[in-house]
């Protein structure tokens, strides 16, 4: 593993080399909360290295969109969190020097004879599956390209975050791998402070019911979905509602014994109604130091930054990303809409139990043209995660929604302990896929794909087999109950600080077309100007003379390895 991590750092440099003898640069990120991160994190960088460039957030890269950049200024193309699916493409349309800084799976190779010219820096041409981000690996790149970028971690972080790469070895929820790595230098530059909590949203903003009303992962039996089950439960478990001025308490107010009270309650819930692993309420918390309340929480900022792609407001992610508050008004409006949107599509699906077809194996839910193809995704993780399908989550998800361009959008998603039993929706996915067309992928427990019309069916009929024969392999959950009962009070001791997390709810997808355009440097327009001047000039003033790269490029590469 070890190599492989130095091969990623020192593509990484040969990267960041690319990046500073460039004069200027043309940025291209994706649009959800990775991306989004991305391009934060590159705008930053090149603010300090004082580079002009021009950036574009897509919905998803194209052959198109490729082509179009061929015409355009600069020496130097970068592509973040995106740019792997179109290796061809980009190799035969775009002359000069390319950087892609990207995670996802490859399609097509860099020839020999651009290889010189073309740098890819990708985890998974090194053998590296998972753990690591499209924004951890653009925050390597900047990091190799000058040290000052390490408080740029954060950032990849919640990039990290967005793209579900929280997960979980049994109890243990956190970030795992590189990621931890990367966690590392967040955690020296003081901009994200690490604790141990229960996973639950809201912890700074929302009332403590509400806060257990809204869990869906962990889910509370009786308490998730409905706020006298929530407002009933707090009352036995012997916790106070309300301050001594009658406004209501948050999470983060409670003392380490009434959440003690409150996890062993939780546990306890979860065990009476059969839950498989029900002391799986703990995890990683990540606390954002610098960031207004309401988004301290980095599950919490990820949402709001993939609210913000996808209800067309990117450039006011990057915003807040770079710490602009005036852009607070803004992103609190996008994810306000961006929830009504998901809950429209969640009560959609609950009213329209047609548009459900289940088999023995699985469901899956035609929604066609009735929930948007940006939004899907996140339906269906709230449905599967409040279990609101009639065989209470035993099976996996699959919904399709039509995409604008005439293809269909699969978004799959499943309970863990499926995958205990051998379930993996990313194999079924990325094997589905290569015979009806289109592309998937994905992780254990979350998968998506594209698909032309046509294959529905086939795509069905196949996916439902997959599930089928890897289910019968192993058709014994693990209970263990009674040693979980002893772990429950040791286990909650341990953790005194509440949580927020909706992991599951992934925020990722596919989406067409080019975005807003800033213009460069000297003459960005006002979004541009607003997202990185105001910070902008009076870091630029601290940048240090040339950076010590291959100095600093080696440091990482025996931090990432020790
Ligand atoms: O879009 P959705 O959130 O359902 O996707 C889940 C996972 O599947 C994501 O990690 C995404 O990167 C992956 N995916 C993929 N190929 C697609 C669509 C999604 O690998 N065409
Ligand atoms: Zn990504």
């Amino acid at each position: 593993m070890k190599r492989k991590f130095e091969t990623l750092i020192q593509e990484s440099i040969r990267a960041a080399e690319f990046i500073e003898h460039a004069k200027q640069i043309r940025v291209i990120s994706h649009y959800d909360a990775d991306g989004i991160t991305s391009a934060a994190i590159v705008v930053r960088a090149l603010e300090r290295e004082g580079k002009p460039f021009h950036l574009t957030i897509v919905k998803q890269l194209s052959e198109g969109i490729v082509k179009q950049l061929s015409s355009e200024r600069g020496d130097l193309i970068l592509f973040t969190d995106t740019g792997a699916g179109f290796l061809n493409e980009i190799q035969e349309s775009l002359p000069g020097r390319i950087v892609i800084l990207d995670h996802h799976q490859t399609q097509g190779e860099i020839s020999g004879e651009n290889a010189g010219r073309i740098v890819h820096v990708n985890p998974v041409i090194f053998g590296i599956e998972e753990d690591i981000s499209g924004s951890g690996v653009t925050y390597l790149c900047m990091r190799a390209l000058n040290p000052e970028n390490r408080d740029l971690s954060e950032l990849a972080i919640i990039g990290a975050i967005g793209d579900s790469q929280t997960g979980s070895i049994g109890p243990h929820w956190g970030l795992l791998g590189l990621n931890k790595e990367i966690l590392k230098d967040a955690e020296i530059t003081r901009k994200i402070k690490v604790m141990k909590g229960l996973r639950l949203w809201g912890r700074y903003t929302r009332p403590v019911h509400k806060a257990l009303q809204f869990s869906v992962d962990p889910y509370i039996p009786e308490v998730s979905g409905s706020e006298m089950g929530a407002i009933h439960f707090l009352q036995e478990t012997g916790i106070e509602l309300k301050r001594k001025d009658g406004s209501w308490r948050t999470l983060s107010e409670l003392s380490d014994d009434e959440m003690r009270k409150l996890s062993s309650g939780i546990i306890k819930e979860r065990i009476r109604s059969g839950s498989d692993n029900p002391d799986w309420i703990f995890g990683d918390v990540y606390e954002l130091i610098d960031k207004n309340e309401e988004f301290r929480d980095a599950n919490e900022f990820a949402t709001m930054l993939n609210g913000c792609g996808k209800m067309d407001q990117p450039y006011a992610g990057i915003a807040i990303c770079l710490n602009n508050s005036s852009y607070y008004p803004d992103v609190r409006k996008v994810l306000e809409s961006y929830r009504r949107e998901v809950g429209r599509g969640v009560d959609w699906i609950r009213k329209n139990p047609r548009a459900i077809r289940t088999t023995d194996h699985a469901d899956y839910i035609l929604a066609g043209s009735r929930i948007s193809e940006h939004i899907i995704s996140n339906v269906v993780s709230i449905i599967n995660k409040s279990c609101l399908l009639p065989d209470d989550c035993q099976k996996p998800v699959f919904a399709f929604a039509d995409t604008e361009d005439g293809k269909i959008k699969v978004s799959a998603r499943m309970d863990d302990s499926l995958a205990e039993r051998g379930l993996n929706l990313k194999e079924v996915l990325e094997t589905v896929t290569k015979t009806t067309g289109g592309e998937g992928g994905g992780h254990i427990a979350a998968g998506g794909a594209t698909i032309p019309r046509e294959g529905l069916e086939s795509f069905i009929e196949m996916s439902d087999n997959l599930v089928r024969e890897a289910l019968r392999k192993n058709p014994e959950r693990s209970r263990l109950m009674e040693s979980l009962m002893d772990d429950i009070e040791n286990e909650s001791e341990t953790q005194n600080n509440l949580n927020s997390t909706e992991h599951k709810i992934q925020e990722n997808g596919d989406g067409y077309g080019i975005r807003e355009i800033k213009g460069p440097r000297e003459e960005r327009e006002r979004a541009g100007r607003e997202v990185t001047e105001e910070k902008g000039r009076e870091e630029q003033g601290k940048v240090q003379g040339p950076v010590g790269k291959e100095v600093e490029g080696k440091g990482l590469v025996r931090y990432l390895g020790s």
